[in-house]
This record gives structure tokens, sequence and C-alpha cells, in this order.
């Protein structure tokens, strides 16, 4: 048999796994969520949100993963053979592939805005709102975008783990977080910005409501890429030292820090050139950023180019390293349960998912109209699908069968390294404790809420 492939060093193995965790996700959902849930009150749910249930699920994939050295669904399989477990396996690498629709059309819009960018046409455009749905809703422009980052992608999953994942992480994270750490220094030299940071850091417990602490989940399970195979995926690849809690820990602090200083980028940059909160969603990062460009422009051309080339060009990174780990587990599926070659399954992979990304972005335009399933386009379906209904109901899923169907022996051994680290007995049953209880209870809130049951 093929000797299966794994990362060469801890370092590639948090890199790839935090390059899967940082994406579009930090960069402008989280911004708009501090935003609208009370600035700093916001950030304190969130990091518990990361500790209490993004962690103990991170750990828990790991496991799954590193134990039995598959894809998900042969992973489940070889878990529980012959019963309903086996379902999640495929849910994870189903949905991974319907993410990867979706977001492969917001990847490309960032690839658009960086060229623009880059060749200072953004400079020209007076009207961002209008300008980006023109762009959004063309029907050849923004497929071009998406074939070439769906490309991108396929051209690091097609040379393997070490040689693809691991090799394109090592480069493009370094690079993401530098460019974090200049644009920091940037946005706060910005005059005006320290409205944005009162905005930021003021906590307004007043905000705080229900609805909010679940937005935090929800946004900490996204962000961290939870449920959905990808990290199960990555962990099949960890070598047998590696430490999972602390891989884990190194993930999710790398993951926060970086959703927070998006936060410390936005908000000054905002704030120094008109006082409003900013547009959730695309509209912070398409239309409500190049307007404050544009200003930026108007005084100093040079840091305006500069800051904006920086901007996407780090969206871009960030949106890539994510669309690798969403690429991989329906590959690793294709090539390890039906035995093709990694090509023919990376190339199964792409066609597929720009065949369905296609329907996704001409869902801004010629297909705007066509709402073929619960009355949304094709975008909101596959987001909706993947984001409210598979995302928590695969956490869900992932906490009960590691808290109680999975042999305790083996949640030890992969926690301890087959007993050669000593972890704490103690720890050991908090971890189980939060994956039984805790989560279980806290997912199936979200689930409540996002379905609008509620
Ligand atoms: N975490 C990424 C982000 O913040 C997106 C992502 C990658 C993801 N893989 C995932 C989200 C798996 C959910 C499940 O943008």
């Amino acid at each position: 048999m093929e000797k299966r492939a794994n990362f060469s060093s801890k370092l590639g193995i948090v890199l790839a796994s935090a390059g899967s965790a940082v994406g579009l996700g930090n960069v402008w959902r989280f911004p708009t969520e501090v935003g609208t849930g009370g600035g700093a009150a916001f950030i304190l749910i969130y990091i518990l949100c990361v500790v209490l249930i993004g962690m103990p699920l991170m750990v828990a994939e790991f496991v799954i993963g590193r134990h039995t050295h598959k894809n998900p669904a042969d992973a489940y399989r070889q878990l529980a053979p012959r019963s309903g477990w086996i379902a999640q396996g495929y849910l994870g690498v189903f949905t991974a592939w319907f993410i990867l629709c979706y977001y492969g059309v917001v990847a490309g819009w960032t690839m658009k805005y960086l060229v623009e960018a880059l060749t200072t046409r953004l400079d020209d455009v007076s009207d961002s709102a209008a300008y980006f749905s023109a762009f959004s809703g063309a029907t050849w422009e923004p497929l071009i975008y998406l074939v070439i980052v769906m490309l991108m992608c396929h051209f690091i999953i097609i040379r393997g783990v070490q040689a693809g994942i691991e090799r394109s992480s090592k480069l493009m994270m370094p690079l993401l977080l530098l460019i974090i750490a200049v644009l920091v220094v940037f946005s706060f030299s910005m005059p005006g910005s320290s409205e944005g940071l009162k905005f930021l850091l003021k906590p307004d417990f007043s905000k705080l409501s229900s609805s909010v602490v679940l937005s935090a989940m929800g946004q900490a399970f996204f962000s961290l890429s939870i449920a959905m195979g990808c990290l199960c995926t990555y962990a099949s690849y960890f070598t047998d030292d590696a430490r999972l809690m602390k891989t884990a820990c190194s993930v999710a602090s790398i993951d926060t820090v970086v959703a927070v200083m998006a936060g410390f980028i936005l908000f000054p940059a905002v704030f120094s050139v008109e006082a409003v909160t900013p547009d959730a969603g695309p509209g912070l990062v398409f239309i409500t950023l190049p307007h404050v460009f544009r200003i930026a422009f108007g005084s100093v051309p040079i840091i305006g180019w500069f800051f904006s080339v920086m901007f996407y060009l780090l969206l871009l990174l960030a949106a890539l390293t994510s669309m690798v780990s969403i690429h991989e587990p329906p590959t690793a599926f294709l090539l390890e349960h039906f035995k093709l070659s990694r090509p023919v399954a990376t190339t199964i992979v792409t066609v597929i998912s720009i065949g369905m990304g296609i329907l996704c972005s001409l869902s801004f335009g010629p297909l705007a109209d066509v709402k073929p399933l619960f009355g949304l386009t094709f975008f909101d379906f596959f987001d909706f699908v993947s984001a409210k209904v598979f995302l928590p109901v695969g956490g869900i899923i992932v906490s009960l069968f590691v808290g109680w169907r999975l042999d305790k022996q083996i949640v030890v051994d992969q926690l301890t390294n087959r007993g050669s680290l000593h972890v704490p007995a103690s720890v050991i049953s908090v971890f189980i404790f939060l994956l039984r209880w805790l989560i279980p209870i806290a997912m199936i809130s979200i689930f409540i809420k996002e379905l609008g049951i509620l």
C-alpha cells in the first residue's frame, strides 16, 4: 500500500490549520459583528465561545483525524461501522464542497479588487456601491475571477500535502501576518482614528442579548473552520508527535488575534473618514472601504494606494488558504475512497466546484430571479444550507460522537500521544464534559435561533 501523506513539521501543521481558520470570516464578518454586538463586550463573549466550544471541538476533530489517518467519510466508517454516525463523515465532505462554491465567488471578488487597486483603477470610482453591484451583477467578469482563484487553489492541492498545502501555508501565512501588522500601524496613524478605536474598545453591555451571544458562538464556529471535516482531514496528516491540545490553542489564538486585528485595521480607518458603523458583510470590504481608500487617496495618494493593495492582498491570502482547506476533504475522499490519483481527484473537485460556483456567481446577475429552493438564489442557498444548517448540525454530531460514542481510550491516547505526554486527568475530564453537555446544548440553541424557530 502507498504510504499516506503527512505534514513534515509542527510549524507546518500549525500554519496549515491556522490558514484554514483565518479567512474571510475574520476580516469582514468579525469586525461587523463586533460593531453591532457592543464592541468589547462582544469580543469578551466571543473569546469565551472560542475557549469553551471552539477549542474542544477542534481537538475532537483532531482526535478523529489523527487516530484514523483517513478522510472524514472513511474515518467515521472505521470508528463506527454500519452506524448512522457515518453520515457525519459524508456531511463534512459534501458541506465542504458546498462552502467552496460560494466562498470561491467571494474570493474571486477580492482578486478583482486587488487587481483594480494595483492598477489604481479603484481610485476613479465615484460611487462604490454602484460599482460593486455592476461588477458582481455582470455575467462574465466575476466568472473569470472565480475560475482564476479556483485554479490557484487547484494547483496548490494537486501538488499534495507537503509540497502543496504545507508549502503554500508556510509562504502565505507569515506574509498575511506581516501585512496585518503593517496595516494596523497604518490605520492607527490616520487622523481621527482614535474614534474608531474607542468604538471598538468601549464595552457596551447594554447591547448584549441572547441573540448576540448566539451570534458570537456561530461566528466562533465559522471562523475556526469547525465541523466540516477540514480540520479532521488536516489532522489525518498530522505526525504522531504533534500535540493536539497545544496545536488547537495555537490555531485558535492566531485566528482570534487576526480577527481582533482586522477590527483594529477597519474601524480606525473607516472612522477617520466618516463616523459611521460600516455596512455588514460584503458591503464593508467592497463598498465602504473603497470609499475610505479614495478619500485617503485624495490627500496622500501613495498611502491610499499602498493601504488598498495591502488590504486586498491580505483578503486574498486569507481566502486562498481557507479555500485550500475546504478543497482537501472532498479531494482526499475521492482519492482514497475510489482509489483515484491525486490529479484526477483534484480535477473532479475543481470542475464541479467551478460549475456550482458559476451558478452562485450568476445569482448576483442573470440568475438573480432564479430561486429554485426555499425562495433563495443559488448563492444564498449554498450559504444558508452549509453555514446555517450543516455547520451547527455537524458541530452537535462531532461533540456527541467524541463525547459519548468514541472509546475513551482512543481520546486519552490521542491527547497524550499514547502516554508519552503528561495531560492531567482533570483536563481530560473537563474536555469530555464540555463535549457531552455544554457544547451540544449550546449548539442546539444556535441551530434553533439560526433557523428562526425561536
Ligand atoms: N474559517 C474560514 C473563515 O474564517 C472559513 C472556513 C474554512 C470554514 N473552512 C471551513 C468555515 C469549514 C466552516 C467550515 O473564513
